[in-house]
C-alpha cells in the first residue's frame, strides 16, 4: 500500500467530486495515472474521524451529499463485510463496471496486485493494470484508436516528477485537456495563500476552459498546514476538471458547498474548532480567475 492518506478529508473531496463526474458523464475508457490500490483496510483514528467516518455520519442531513453516488460506494464498502475504504479505482470500476474499459497505473507492486484483485473480483473484462510510469503510460493510451468517450483521472503526490524525457502529472493533465478527453485532476497543499494553485498553472499550459473546485481547511490557528495531516488549518486540495458539461461543474459546485455546510460545527483533532471554506474557480480560453459568487 503506498497511499497512507486514504480515507482523510482531501480523499473525501477528491472522490466525492470524482463519483459525480463519473456518474454524470460515464466514459468508455477510463485511465489513472496513480492508481493506489483497490482498497484499504478502514482505521479508526483522527484524520478519518474527521475524513470519511465524519462524512458519513453527517451526509444523510445535506441533500447535495446524501445523494451522491460517492456516499453509497463509500458506505457500502467501508459497512460491508471487508470494512475497506475504496480507493479511486475502485470507485470507478464499482461504477461504471463492464461499461467502460480501463487502464490502471502504479509503480508500486503491491498496489498493482491489489488492483488486478480488485478487477478480477468485480469480473472486469476489459481492465489493464500497468506496473508503470501513469504519465508515460496513459499518453500512449490517448493516443490510441478508439472513439470512446475517455476521461482521465491524474492524482500524483509531486505535480512536477517526471521520467526522463516524459510528461509531468501537470504536462500530462494539460495534454488530456487539450485531446478533448475529460480531466480530474487532484492537488493539495500546506499554505493557505496557495489556494487553487494547480488551477493557475494548468491554465498557463492549456487554452482548455477549466473549472476548479478547491476546499482549504479552516481553524483557530493560522499557521502553516500539512498535506501529511490532512486536519491542520491551512492545508488544502482540490481537483480541476476539463471537458466536461457546465451542469456537472455545477453538480461538484454543490458538493463543495454542501461540505463546506457539514463541516461548519466540525472539531479538529486538538479540541478546536475547524471547518472547511470551498471557492470555485472557472477560466475561459486561458484567462482564469474567482467567481465570488461560488466562494463559501
Ligand atoms: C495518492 S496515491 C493514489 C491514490 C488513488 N488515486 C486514490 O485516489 O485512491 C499515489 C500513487 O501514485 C503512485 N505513483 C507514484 N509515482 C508514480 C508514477 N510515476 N506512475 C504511476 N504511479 C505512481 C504511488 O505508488 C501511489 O500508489
Amino acid at each position: 500500500m503506498a497511499n497512507r492518506h486514504f480515507g482523510k478529508i482531501a480523499d473525501v473531496w477528491k472522490h466525492a467530486a470524482l463519483a459525480e463526474v463519473l456518474e454524470r458523464e460515464p466514459p468508455g475508457r477510463y485511465a489513472e495515472t496513480h492508481a493506489g490500490s483497490g482498497a484499504y483496510p478502514i482505521v479508526n483514528d483522527r484524520e478519518r474521524e474527521f475524513g470519511i467516518l465524519r462524512f458519513l455520519e453527517v451526509a444523510p442531513r445535506f441533500a447535495a451529499l446524501a445523494r451522491s453516488r460517492y456516499r453509497e460506494v463509500a458506505a457500502s464498502y467501508i459497512k460491508g463485510d471487508r470494512g475497506v475504504y475504496p480507493g479511486s479505482a475502485v470507485l470507478a470500476m464499482t461504477m461504471l463496471g463492464n461499461a467502460s474499459s480501463y487502464l490502471l497505473c502504479d509503480l508500486d507492486q503491491n498496489s498493482i496486485t491489489d488492483l488486478r484483485l480488485w478487477s478480477r473480483e468485480l469480473s472486469l473484462h476489459n481492465c489493464d493494470v500497468a506496473e508503470a510510469d501513469g504519465m508515460a503510460a496513459v499518453a500512449t493510451w490517448l493516443d490510441g484508436e478508439s472513439r470512446q468517450p475517455a476521461l482521465v483521472h491524474v492524482d500524483p503526490f509531486d505535480p512536477d516528477a517526471r521520467a526522463p524525457g516524459g510528461y509531468s502529472a501537470l504536462e500530462l493533465a494539460a495534454h488530456v485537456a487539450d485531446s478533448g478527453a475529460r480531466l480530474v485532476y487532484w492537488y493539495g497543499y500546506d499554505d493557505a495563500g496557495d489556494q487553487a494553485w494547480a488551477h493557475r498553472r494548468l491554465a498557463t499550459l492549456t487554452t482548455t476552459p477549466l473549472w476548479c473546485g478547491d476546499l482549504l481547511v479552516t481553524g483557530a490557528s493560522s499557521g502553516p498546514g500539512d498535506l501529511g495531516v490532512a486536519t491542520s488549518p491551512g492545508t488544502g486540495f482540490g481537483v480541476v476538471l476539463a471537458n466536461l458539461q457546465a451542469e456537472t461543474a455545477a453538480a461538484c459546485a454543490a458538493l463543495g458547498m454542501a461540505l463546506a455546510d457539514a463541516y461548519a460545527d466540525a472539531v479538529l483533532p486538538d479540541g478546536s474548532p475547524g471547518g472547511l471554506a470551498f471557492t470555485s474557480h472557472a477560466s475561459e480560453n486561458g484567462e482564469q480567475g474567482q467567481d465570488p459568487a461560488r466562494v463559501h
